[in-house]
């Protein structure tokens, strides 16, 4: 099910009145709260009264919630304390807002943000919405009660000047629409997420948005293509690779196209380094780098920005077989560089070579690669910032503020040369590993040998793309960046 959002113009007690199953209410930021909580709307002194008892902090994240309150006309009113109004205050209030919803059927839900300030923070709001909503649904049996998917139907979203929040309201429902598109595939099972099933998805995108084109090319053409590197992942795999080309050309023709690369292992085994078995199911999710390609093309074809971007996706599994590329073997990647294969596990960058090669014939303005490339970025920075590497400054804070802006965070690491000392090798150009130490900047190192010939940066996602464990599945993550980046431009 689509969960449909709607805006309109809504005071605190024009919400109250308007009838859905629940009702979430932002209050207004502590800035402007003393006004706002005397202003008589029905739920004024209720609010106050519990603030005044201390059962209401005003802090992000503290809701009081309602059942048939008088003047209300959904069930239940859940109201949120802004806090100081910050995005993230904005972020955590809604998140709050909905896990107070948690349980409770609601189809038809309205949120009024109480605040006018806070309606820049629109994308911000629905995407915890539709986070705090997300139903996976493509491999779940028929009769279990995920098979119809989210519940949540209808939004409705009032704000103080619905005319004034059209253009924040715009870009939250494309967010929405390309992070639940991510999720989609980043979370499907590796048997439902082939590089084929990947080309087809990326085929169907642009049937059903003529603003999308996509070509997808299969052995055959990367044979000629001449990328030897690519090739060499896939050799173990029974499955045919694929080398995805979307095209959104919303701008000048003359303007130079940004390009997204997005890393599409559909499984990493490891190959012939085959990895541990604990765990490894999550190596379906090294496709989320791809994942987010696709997740941001699914939001351009609906906000249509006046923008050039190429997507790119190389997309294999990583498979140990007999005709598997082993440890030592010396591969040719597009550009004439040999490679020497010291491990198949390192495969990320044997796949993002190729492709930043063939990101040249586009005279890019700037190529942006996204990847779950090294467990050490994970280690480095855990779950909250993805690693960002970039040969050019302007570049790197483009991105990093762009994070900043989405809540989608990251942080920029080093490309010293001396970095690299370890990928010398004997028998090739470069190895495609160094020791331990350091691994998400070597990974970036040998990516760097590739993008010389235009502003390159490079986020290793591989810590924040997906959660393990009970809440294990996607976050979408970094649509919100790269969108927010792109529109920015
Ligand atoms: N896809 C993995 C990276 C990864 C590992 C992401 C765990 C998230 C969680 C990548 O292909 C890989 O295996 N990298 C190796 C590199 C090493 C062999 C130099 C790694 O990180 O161990
Ligand atoms: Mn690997
Ligand atoms: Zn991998």
């Amino acid at each position: 099910m689509t969960m449909k959002f709607s805006l309109k113009s809504l005071s605190l007690s024009q919400a109250c009145a308007d009838k859905s199953d629940a009702l979430l209410i932002l209050m207004p930021s502590q800035a402007t709260s003393a006004k706002a909580s005397k202003a008589s709307w029905p739920l004024a002194q209720t609010v106050q009264g519990a603030q005044a008892s201390g059962d209401f902090e005003d802090k992000a994240g503290k809701v009081l919630t309602l059942y048939g309150a008088a003047g209300v006309a959904s069930r239940v009113a859940v109201i949120m304390s802004a806090g100081k109004g910050s995005a993230k205050d904005v972020r955590d209030a809604t998140s709050a807002g909905m896990a107070a919803l948690k349980g409770r059927s609601v189809k038809k839900l309205t949120i009024c943000l109480g605040d006018e300030s806070q309606s820049q923070h629109l994308p911000i709001v629905m995407q915890a919405i539709a986070d705090a909503t997300y139903v996976y649904t493509a491999t779940k049996g028929t009769g279990t009660k995920d098979k119809s998917g989210r519940v949540l139907a209808q939004v409705t979203v009032g704000v103080a000047d619905s005319a004034k929040a059209k253009k924040a309201f715009v870009h939250g429902q494309a967010l929405v629409a390309g992070m639940d598109f991510a999720k989609e595939w980043a979370n499907r099972p590796a048997n439902y997420a082939t590089p084929t099933m990947l080309g087809d998805a990326a085929k169907s995108l642009a049937k059903a948005h003529p603003a999308v084109l996509c070509e997808v090319l299969g052995p055959k053409e990367v044979a000629k293509l001449g990328m030897g590197s690519f090739m060499s992942v896939a050799r173990g795999s029974n499955e045919p690779l694929r080398f995805i080309v979307l095209k959104y050309m919303g701008g000048a023709k003359s303007a130079a196209p940004t390009v997204l690369i997005g890393k599409g292992v559909t499984f990493d085994t490891g190959g012939i380094s085959l990895k541990g078995g604990a765990g490894m199911d999550e190596m379906k999710f090294d496709m989320c780098g791809a994942a987010s390609v696709l997740g941001t093309f699914r939001a351009l074809a609906e906000l249509k920005p006046k923008l050039n971007v190429i997507g790119l996706i190389p997309a294999t599994e990583n498979m140990p077989s007999g005709h598997a590329t082993k440890p030592g073997d010396v591969v040719t990647a597009m550009d004439g560089q040999t490679i020497e294969v010291l491990n198949t596990d390192a495969e990320g960058r044997l796949i993002l070579n190729d492709a930043l090669v063939y990101a040249k014939r586009f005279k890019p303005a700037a190529v942006v690669d996204i990847a779950t490339l090294t467990g050490a970025c994970g280690i480095a920075l855990g779950a909250v910032r993805a690693g960002l590497f970039s040969t050019n400054d302007a570049l790197a804070a483009e991105l990093h503020n762009a994070g900043e802006r989405a809540l989608d965070l990251c942080w920029r690491l080093p490309l010293d040369d001396e970095y690299a000392e370890g990928l010398k090798s004997n028998f090739a150009d470069v190895a495609n590993v160094s020791d331990r130490q350091g691994g998400a900047v070597t990974a970036a190192k040998f990516l760097e040998r590739f993008a010389k010939d235009y502003p390159w940066a490079h986020l290793d996602i591989a810590g924040v793309a997906w959660k393990g464990g009970r809440e294990k599945g996607s976050t979408a993550r970094p649509v919100g960046l790269l969108l927010e980046w792109l529109l920015s431009k």
